[in-house]
């Protein structure tokens, strides 16, 4: 291509930068294996992404905020809550600190990203317990505690890593199973367009609210985010979800390829 920035590197940037369909075309030739997303979770630089989560989701004091008054009145009598995939305990420690009365367990198969958790959170004691974990591998098993009669479980950007359909489908059988009859699943996640051109909408989206916010990443963002996630859409999560023994699914936040979705496990 012609060079019609008379030199500037940065305007060469730009007229050189490739679509984002290019961009997930390119993820996808990436695509990581089960083996490779867990290897990259065990990597000592994991933890920084999950750091910087205000910096790349939208809103996202806003959407903590939604997520954790959905919770709210499932939370009588202090409450046990599961936080799967709870990496370096986020999400756990927002939940501990806007209900002191309850307890959770953090679940997650990183080493890494359990003991930066470990530490972070040592100040909450008996309230938190540190579960080593593979959520898609049947049955969960913990010599210390029985995964059931929570009342609420909950998760951060790690449903997504379900492989397909069906792995999320069982995925969500054990979460009912986990949960008390009525008790409450809510998810924030990456999720899939309802078709190939959204999901490319969505993800443009995305790459302007990264640019916008001055974040000089956001093509390995998305790139990262296709190589190691496997998204499937709201319909898909819904009728994954009501054949699961849920019920009431609802999506109170969605924006670009973001979604909180919560359902009810049927009494
Ligand atoms: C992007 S981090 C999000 C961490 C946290 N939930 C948050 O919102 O900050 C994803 C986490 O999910 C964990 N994870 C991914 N697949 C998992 C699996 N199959 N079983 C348990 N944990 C998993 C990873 O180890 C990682 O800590």
């Amino acid at each position: 291509m012609a060079n019609v920035s008379g030199g500037d590197p940065m305007v060469d940037e730009r007229v050189n930068r490739p679509t984002v369909e290019e961009l997930i075309i390119k993820a996808e030739s990436m695509k990581l294996d089960k083996d490779g997303v867990r290897a990259a979770f065990e990597h000592s630089s994991a933890p920084k992404f999950v750091a910087q989560t205000s910096s790349w989701l939208p809103d996202s004091e806003a959407v903590h905020n939604l997520m954790l008054d959905a919770v709210e009145p499932y939370l009588t009598n202090g409450g046990r809550v599961l936080d799967l995939g709870s990496g370096t305990g986020r999400l756990t420690r927002l939940v501990l600190d806007r209900f002191p009365e309850c307890s959770v367990v953090a679940a997650d198969y990183s080493e890494t990203m359990r003991a930066v958790a470990a530490k972070e959170l040592s100040e909450y004691g008996e309230r938190l317990s540190m579960v080593d974990l593979d959520m898609f591998d049947a049955p969960w098993h913990s010599a210390d505690l029985e995964f059931s009669d929570f009342d609420a479980v909950v998760s951060g950007f790690a449903i997504h890593h379900g492989r397909s359909f069906d792995e999320d489908k069982s995925l969500y059988q054990r979460i009912c199973e986990s949960l008390r009859p009525n008790g409450l699943f809510i998810n924030l996640d990456h999720v899939a367009g309802e078709s190939r051109r959204q999901t490319i909408s969505n993800a443009a989206n995305w790459r302007d609210f990264l640019d916008q916010a001055g974040n000089i990443e956001s093509d390995r963002f998305i790139v990262g985010s296709y190589a190691e996630d496997t998204p499937i859409s709201i319909p898909e999560h819904t009728k994954a979800l009501n054949e699961s023994g849920f019920e009431r699914v609802e999506v109170p936040w969605q924006q670009m390829f973001f979604a909180l979705y919560q359902a009810v496990k049927a009494s």
